[in-house]
């Protein structure tokens, strides 16, 4: 596991928070510090990701895909079958069990794809904590089927109307709220990003996906993988992908960014690669981040609400700018295809997000050899995507059941409202 120096990885990290939320970070760093070597920690941890989100994940061999690509041999470690159908829940149980230790009974997150305002909101349902959700509102038209569930399982969610509408603007407001709870109040933060230590201790709690990789591909491969693939929103997945290789210099570690409809400035998502974000100070960290000409946070784009953000895990910063990850991009289009394929040649619905790893995994595959191994972290499960994969693949079918749907649902408030 990567470790930070004083909170920066190279150039990148740090924590610019207003003076308020210091003594909270500094709890946090403190406690983090005394667990993260403790392996009884660890043990508690992974017993609980085992109990109740159904770790360890496999790690499935595609064979039919791999055959049909014609180079290496494809695998997909399944953080898609997790409670709750993505890798968020790692770093959520991961925090569960830190703010039952620090003693607060609120906690408060922001979130893109709605999945890690959803692995949130089933923490709070388990340890009868009380949660606000703040999600962008037009992440919240891209993704209502996590709203419902939110707010069915007890949490408020918070649609945020500013700006773009959309993770940056959630972030924000979350840590607005915080300056005004903290005594009371934990921000469980989604993403490897955010003032220090939340890089560092979202990467650790979500290593546990690549230290199980890593034992399931000496198993069932006989050797470490020759490359590891991950989606790059702020870097969780990818880092908790890679975490457990970083050493192992062999295994080239890449990740896929959101390249959107085109490079054009605002059509994408694309961080790590060259001539697009450059190093700034915002949201209480240090990384890369997309800007305009003003050094004013840019716009961005993505199919995949949960990659469409501003900025990038400073971890990851640092690491491309090393050269020991790797970036790549994957458009669109490039994305509903490689969903479609490995759909229908494996029968697995990936999540968008997730999606942009396979698109650029299966290019990479294509160029290796047969005797070669590529893990794409399959990061979450498609079923939030309905909606959005219904416009993709658009069928007069669908908009028809919705039409009928809504009036169903409609009678059925109007039937409410009489009887009240
Ligand atoms: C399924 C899935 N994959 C990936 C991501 C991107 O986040 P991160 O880069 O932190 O893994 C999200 C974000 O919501 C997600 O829901």
């Amino acid at each position: 596991m990567i470790r930070s120096n004083k909170g920066y990885f190279g150039e990148f990290g740090g924590r610019y928070v207003p003076e308020i939320l210091r003594p909270a970070l500094t709890e946090l760093e403190e406690m983090f510090e005394q667990l993260r070597d403790d392996p009884s920690f660890w043990q508690e941890y992974v017993t609980l990701c085992q109990e109740f989100s159904g770790r360890p994940t496999p790690l499935t061999p595609l064979r039919r895909l791999s055959a049909k690509l014609g180079g290496a041999q494809i695998w997909l470690k399944r953080e898609d079958l997790n409670h709750s159908g993505a890798h968020k829940i790692n770093n959520v149980l991961g925090q569960g069990l830190l703010v039952q230790r620090m003693g607060k009974k609120r906690i408060i997150a922001e979130t893109g794809a709605g999945q890690h305002g959803l692995a949130t909101a089933i923490m709070a349902a388990r340890l009868g904590l009380q949660a606000t959700i703040y999600m962008g509102a037009d992440d919240i038209e891209r993704q209502y089927s996590n709203v419902f569930w939110m707010r069915q399982l007890g949490s408020e969610v918070v649609g945020v109307e500013t700006g773009a509408r959309t993770l940056k603007e959630a972030l924000d407001e979350a840590m607005r709220d915080w300056a005004a709870s903290v005594e009371t109040t934990h921000y469980v933060l989604g993403t490897a990003c955010g003032p220090a230590p939340f890089p560092e201790l979202v990467s650790y709690f979500q290593s546990v996906i690549s230290y199980e990789m890593r034992e399931q591909a000496m198993k069932q491969m006989g050797q470490l993988p020759d490359e590891v693939v991950a989606c790059v929103g702020g870097g969780s997945n990818a880092m908790g992908a890679f975490a457990a290789f970083l050493e192992d210099q062999q295994v080239a570690l890449v990740g896929v960014e959101a390249g959107g409809l085109s490079m054009k400035t605002g059509e994408h998502s694309i961080r790590m690669l060259p001539n697009t974000a450059e190093p700034g100070i915002a949201q209480g960290y240090k990384t890369l981040f997309l800007q305009n000409q003003d050094g004013q946070l840019g716009d961005t784009h993505s199919i995949a609400a949960g990659l469409d953000y501003v900025g990038v895990s400073p971890i990851l910063a640092h690491l491309s700018q090393t050269g020991r990850v790797t970036p790549e991009r994957a458009t669109d289009s490039e994305v509903t295809e490689a969903f479609s394929l490995l759909m229908k040649t494996e029968g697995i619905i990936p999540a968008l997000e997730s999606s942009h790893a396979l698109a650029g995994g299966f290019k990479r595959a294509k160029t290796m050899r047969p005797d070669q191994n590529v893990v794409i972290n399959l990061s979450g499960r498609g079923d939030k995507d309905i909606f959005n994969i219904a416009r993709a693949f658009p069928q007069a079918e669908w908009p028809e059941f919705l039409k009928r749907e809504a009036v169903r649902c409609q009678q059925l408030v109007d039937d409410q409202q009489e009887t009240n």
